[in-house]
């Protein structure tokens, strides 16, 4: 069987880019409008209204029982809701598949890319490049090559937020990467701790943000003898870093996990429930994935109930784990494979699968209690594949290296596996702009 293709933008696939550009500048906006919408009725005839990179949930994993408490994925009924059928899934399920040589690399390298950050260029710090040198291969068809005007086009006149930690950081910069490809874009505004930094791509009239949040919810650090013993979270309330920039935005990828395994101390109704990771005896233990699916319950029901946020598209950005072998990031673990694992070499009995069945079982579940609501819910599940990339991270090849910092097994390399995030981004709105 001939693969099916996705989001089939390109006249001739797969990678053509070369020619596309050339009938790119020959084709007016409107006439390439219809040419990309005639195409894709063609590929993907779809009327839902749900938004999903695949409909391959696994309700395997499930919660693990002990000592800790956990919450059941519906409060009555521990059995989640299906995803639709009639969706993309039945042609192609983007969350599985293996990574494949791609002897053209990335679409940039640390010199093509004007917004390449120091902390990110890992060629610069002496990383061997040939990790570069693959894509990713859902089962069943293509995703194409990462095009930025094709990706401009579909965003202009949008405002785009991407929410989270360093993770979400990650995926912002790759993305300013590949964008700038087409467009260099100029910053409007950053905050005094650079966490909350908004730029602006004037051609194509759109606007992307990042909005710091390390915890989706309300959080104030714990200072115990001088240094930040712990988070108190509250788990019922969306901090507001995120949720008052959120009017106005067209769409958000909303992302989180990796902070749940520091000391986290939680609290819900204002009241100190247990914790995560503690030193006091007299708490009540509660597991990482308890904390990790009320927070995305929170998050996910603040922006549906949102009165000001008609017209937004939220996407849940997957678990990314990290890759340290032999140790932690506190005392000595590394990450120096050299090429990607298959997928016979990853656990998925790893806490970080069963964070990813949670964060796509509470994806479900906002679409089932929100049918027909003004603000659409998707998913971007890229846990499977960035899984089998432990290749990927920066580990020695950072400029903190100097200073006797840890390696780095956590973040992504730039250009890198974190690339195909947007791949994946821009698939997914393709494959929705008609619904
Ligand atoms: C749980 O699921 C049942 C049926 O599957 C549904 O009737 C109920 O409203 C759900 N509860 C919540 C809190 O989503
Ligand atoms: C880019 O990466 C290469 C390794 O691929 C390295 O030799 C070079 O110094 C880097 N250039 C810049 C400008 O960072
Ligand atoms: C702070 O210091 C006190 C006294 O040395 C000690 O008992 C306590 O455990 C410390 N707290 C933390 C969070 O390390
Ligand atoms: C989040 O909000 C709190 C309270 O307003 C503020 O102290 C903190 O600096 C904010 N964090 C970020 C990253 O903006
Ligand atoms: C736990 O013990 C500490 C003293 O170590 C006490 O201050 C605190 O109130 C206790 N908390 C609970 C929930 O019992
Ligand atoms: C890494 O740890 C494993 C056990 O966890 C041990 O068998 C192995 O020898 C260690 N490798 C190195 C290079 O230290
Ligand atoms: C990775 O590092 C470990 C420990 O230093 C070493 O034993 C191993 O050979 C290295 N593997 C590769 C592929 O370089």
């Amino acid at each position: 069987m001939v693969p099916a293709l996705i989001s089939s933008y390109m006249p001739k696939l797969p990678y053509s880019n070369l020619e596309w550009g050339v009938i790119q500048k020959k084709v007016g906006p409107f006439l390439w409008l219809m040419v990309i919408s005639t195409i894709l009725v063609l590929f993907v005839m779809d009327s839902s209204t749900r938004f999903s990179s695949s409909v391959a949930v696994s309700h395997s994993g499930g919660l693990k029982q002990g000592s800790a408490r956990s919450l059941p994925a519906n409060d009555t009924d521990a059995t989640s809701p299906e995803l639709s059928s009639g969706d993309i899934g039945e042609v192609c399920d983007i969350s599985e598949g293996k990574w494949v040589e791609e002897p053209r690399g990335s679409i940039y390298t640390n010199t093509t890319c004007p917004t390449m950050p120091d902390i990110k260029n890992c060629g610069k710090y002496g990383k061997d490049q040939s990790y570069v040198y693959w894509r990713w291969q859902p089962k069943g068809c293509v995703i194409p090559r990462f095009e930025p005007e094709t990706f401009l086009g579909m965003v202009r006149g949008k405002k785009m937020a991407v929410i989270g930690d360093s993770l979400a950081r990650d995926h912002v910069e790759s993305l300013l990467c590949l964008l700038s490809q087409a467009e260099i874009p100029s910053i409007a505004f950053r905050d005094e701790i650079d966490k909350c930094v908004t730029w602006n791509f004037p051609e194509h009239n759109f606007t992307l943000m990042v909005l710091w949040t390390e915890y989706i919810v309300e959080t104030i650090p714990r200072i115990e003898n001088g240094t930040v013993a712990s988070y108190e979270i509250h788990l019922d309330k969306a901090s507001r870093n995120w949720t008052e920039k959120l009017p106005g935005v067209d769409y958000a990828i909303l992302s989180g996990g990796n902070w749940f395994f520091r000391a986290v101390h939680l609290y819900e109704g204002g009241k100190l429930i247990g914790c995560i990771n503690c030193w006091e005896q007299n708490l009540t233990r509660y597991e990482v994935t308890y904390a990790i699916r009320r927070v995305v319950r929170t998050g996910l029901h603040f922006i549906s109930t949102c009165k000001e946020c008609e017209g937004l598209t939220t996407f849940l950005r997957t678990y990314t784990p990290s890759h340290f072998q032999n140790g932690s990031w506190f005392d000595g673990g590394y990450c120096n494979r050299t090429s990607p694992l298959d997928e016979s070499q990853i656990r998925l009995t790893d806490v970080a699968w069963e964070i990813r069945n949670i964060q796509r079982e509470e994806i479900a579940r906002v679409r089932e209690n929100h049918r027909g609501g003004k603000v659409k819910f998707g998913v971007l599940d890229i846990t499977k594949a960035i899984m089998m990339r432990a290749d990927g991270h920066p580990e020695g090849h950072w400029t903190k290296r100097a200073e006797g910092r840890a390696n780095d097994c956590l973040h992504w390399c730039l250009p890198g596996p974190v690339d195909m995030w947007s791949d994946v981004l821009l698939a997914t709105l393709m494959k929705n702009s008609l619904s």
